[in-house]
């Protein structure tokens, strides 16, 4: 019972998928939460505000201009009692009205009128999830530090298949119950790498990886999300900064290596999602080096490996190491568990579309005595999940 006490207020907005929330309202009651229900007018055309009385015990809020409800309670009030605001099913429209800041209805005036965090579960056909301008606006949501669960890849209501489906309200409330038992996280100092590293071999020339820096990001929002305060070293990216987290920018791996070191002692968990170039160029060139017939050959010298000289650190933070392979990609983060001696390493497959450069991924998180599979999901999904696996490992260890 997680959820124990928790005032959620469940906004509903109007697309097939309502038809699930009356099970999500009785689930998140068994989980111990106090819901409130508010529905738009779209939600409506699908499900009664009758149906979630019955089912959250609890007068349902329909209408901003309802005099009579407003003698209940206010859309104000209303606003200050929320712990939570879930929405779900988040149409393309009500995502579109709240990232542009409309207060039409009762459901967009309480998101506006809120200090609590918002989450939303997106549900809509698939084309209108890629859609450039839900795109934006989920991007536009996100930067503000509204988080999404989901939408969930498969059959649609339709019949076609693709991202697009409501998540199922069972996986909803585990997702908020994870954030809610995240006590040991909260409070701690995370520090975190991401993307790439640029190891110069000329003026104008470097030596990179594809690493877009999504998986470290999606880390630091989800850490940052469960109450930590977090210190995120990034590598030459094109990613905004989630919201309330202290980004230092860095382009070779001896900066990352140095900014990190700064930080690492007073960290209490470290997480190394950044693909940090392994060798540099022994001679950085002046001038820009000229073409001519020969081949050429570079010496690349080993640059520091950052997190084993964390996890080196005597009363260091607890150490989690990514290890991204192309095969035998269990065995050999295995084999990193043990030879950089970390608390957790976190494996994924990469190339051929997979892990770098992408939204989604698949971790097998593994440690001395356990290990777990976490996704295919989108990379915050699965942010979310490791940061909620590293704060039990943290309860674990005392
Ligand atoms: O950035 P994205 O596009 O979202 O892609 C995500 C990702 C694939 C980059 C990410 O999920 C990932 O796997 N990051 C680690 C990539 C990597 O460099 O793995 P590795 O197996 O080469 O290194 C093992 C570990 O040692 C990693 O935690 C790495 O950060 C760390 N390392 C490596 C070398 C070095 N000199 N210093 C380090 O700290």
């Amino acid at each position: 019972m997680t959820l124990s006490g928790r005032h959620i207020i469940l906004g509903v907005s109007g697309g097939i998928a309502a038809y699930k929330s009356p099970d999500l309202v009785r689930r998140l009651r068994e989980a111990g939460a106090e819901v409130r229900v508010v529905l738009t007018r779209g939600a409506q055309a699908f499900v009664t505000p009758l149906t979630f009385q019955a089912v959250s015990h609890q007068a349902v809020h329909t209408d901003l201009l309802d005099a009579d409800a407003e003698t209940g309670m206010g859309h104000l009030e209303l606003a200050r009692w929320a712990d939570e605001i879930l929405i779900a099913p988040a149409t393309a429209d009500v995502m579109a009205r709240l990232a542009h800041g409309l207060a039409d209805d009762l459901l967009t005036t309480l998101c506006l009128a809120t200090e609590a965090p918002i989450t939303l579960c997106p549900a809509m056909n698939h084309i209108m999830w890629q859609a450039a301008a839900t795109r934006d606006n989920a991007e536009i949501l996100e930067r503000r530090g509204i988080r999404m669960l989901g939408p969930a890849d498969g059959p649609l209501a339709e019949g076609e298949s693709g991202p697009g489906r409501l998540m199922e309200p069972r996986d909803i409330v585990t997702a908020l119950q994870g954030e809610s038992s995240h006590s040991a996280i909260a409070g701690r100092h995370v520090l975190i790498t991401a993307g790439p590293t640029h190891e110069p071999i000329d003026p104008v020339r470097f030596i990179a990886n594809r690493s877009s820096g999504r998986m470290g990001f999606a880390l630091a929002a989800a850490a940052a999300q469960a109450g930590a305060r977090v210190s995120l070293v990034a590598g030459p990216v094109k990613l905004t900064t989630p919201p309330g987290v202290e980004r230092v920018d860095v382009k070779t791996a001896d900066q990352m290596h140095e900014a990190v070191m700064a930080r690492a002692a007073e960290a209490d968990i470290f997480i190394a999602a950044a693909a940090v170039a392994d060798y540099r160029v022994e001679q950085i060139a002046d001038q820009k080096l000229k073409k001519s017939d020969n081949s050429l050959t570079l010496n690349l010298k080993p640059n520091p490996d950052i997190l084993k000289d964390v996890a080196a650190l005597p009363s260091g933070p607890l150490t989690v190491g990514f290890a991204a392979e192309t095969e035998s990609v269990r065995e050999h983060a295995q084999a990193k568990l043990v030879d950089k001696r970390l608390d957790m390493i976190a494996a994924n497959q990469v190339g051929d579309g997979m892990g770098f450069d992408v939204d989604g991924n698949t971790l097998d998180v593994i440690w001395a005595d356990g290990e777990q599979r976490l996704g295919p999901a989108p990379k915050r999904d699965v942010a979310t999940a490791l940061i909620q696996l590293i704060g039990e490992r943290l309860n674990e260890a005392g």
